[in-house]
């Protein structure tokens, strides 16, 4: 039988100004999937550890993608996939599209890697709609290709590359949820011009920050004046974990995805540890439980390993 294991990472959606069009890849949490080829049409989704996650393929963010790829490629075959879920969903980490890219680069190995990354995008995207109602690759893209991916187009794809310096990354999880499709609810429709020319300068500047290797400018550049302010009030202690984190050394940092995660960026080791004392120190001080992750940026992506 054909059957191949993922390890599906975690990943930082908008990297606080590039809302819905940069991503970057963590080395750590991943998602693992087990996933079989079956020579019947269909696809059989199951939980290996406890999450109650929807079984029906069509509303589950892994077999969503899954039920596309069959109904394009008409193939006579199937898929079963086991997930053990690491990463939370409602962390705001890319739980769904961990999911969501796991189940379509497992489902290209074993169909003889007949997908472009940017075909595997554009199917794995069909677990987001399936998670918020809206169709963003900004966790799918990074997941995908590994590293920091700007997404200069999502109809029709076009995936960029972003290449950076080593940094290091403190994401802190308080245990609550907040739900992808609620955080963009919440959000204004229209926004002003001169906000608009804030943003876009910091999105240009945190690219040129990446490709320049220029640690000062990225920090700079990680501002947003039109997301951040707005969502910011879902996250219990927010501006005082953002405000520590930076006086601790951290070049800057925002909301991951959607929320509730808070992550920052460092240029080392050392100062992403004392960031990760700030942000304990903060929440143990007001009783929330959390989990927080020391990591570096993931080049590879979505891995498979065989089984
Ligand atoms: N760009 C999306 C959002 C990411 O912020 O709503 C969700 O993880």
């Amino acid at each position: 039988m054909k059957k191949i294991k993922i390890y599906s990472p975690a990943t930082i959606a908008n990297l606080v100004c590039g809302f819905d069009v940069l991503g970057l890849c963590l080395k750590e949490p991943s998602d693992v999937m087990y996933v079989k080829l079956l020579d019947e049409k269909k696809v059989i989704i199951n939980s290996a550890n406890g999450f109650d996650l929807p079984s029906n393929p069509a509303q589950n963010t892994a077999g969503a993608p899954l039920l596309e790829i069959l109904a394009e490629t008409n193939l006579q075959v199937g898929f079963d996939v086991t997930i053990e879920k690491c990463i939370k969903p409602g962390s705001g980490i890319g739980s769904s599209a961990a999911s969501a890219a796991g189940a379509v680069v497992a489902a290209n190995h074993l169909l003889g890697n007949i997908f472009s990354k940017e075909d595997m995008v554009r199917f794995a995207m069909f677990g987001e709609k399936v998670a918020s109602g809206v169709k963003h690759a900004d966790n799918i893209a990074p997941c995908i290709y590994g590293g920091i991916t700007l997404i200069r187009s999502i109809f029709p794809l076009d995936i960029v590359s972003i290449p950076a310096p080593k940094m290091w990354i403190t994401v802190v999880h308080p245990q609550i949820e907040v739900r992808t499709a609620d955080a963009r609810q919440i959000l204004r429709k229209e926004v002003l011009l001169k906000d608009a020319i804030k943003q876009w300068g910091n999105i240009a500047g945190l690219v040129a920050g990446f490709m320049k290797n220029d640690y000062q400018l990225i920090g700079r550049s990680l501002e947003d004046v039109i997301i951040e302010p707005v969502r910011s009030i879902l996250i219990p202690g927010f501006d005082q974990i953002k405000k520590q984190c930076k006086e601790a050394g951290a070049l800057g940092g925002g909301i991951s995805g959607s929320g509730p995660s808070i992550f920052m960026i460092s240029e080392n080791n050392n100062t992403a540890l004392n960031v990760e004392k700030v942000m304990r120190d903060i929440y143990t001080g007001i009783g929330l439980s959390h989990h927080i992750y020391v990591t570096t940026i993931n080049n590879e992506g979505v891995r498979t390993e065989e089984f």
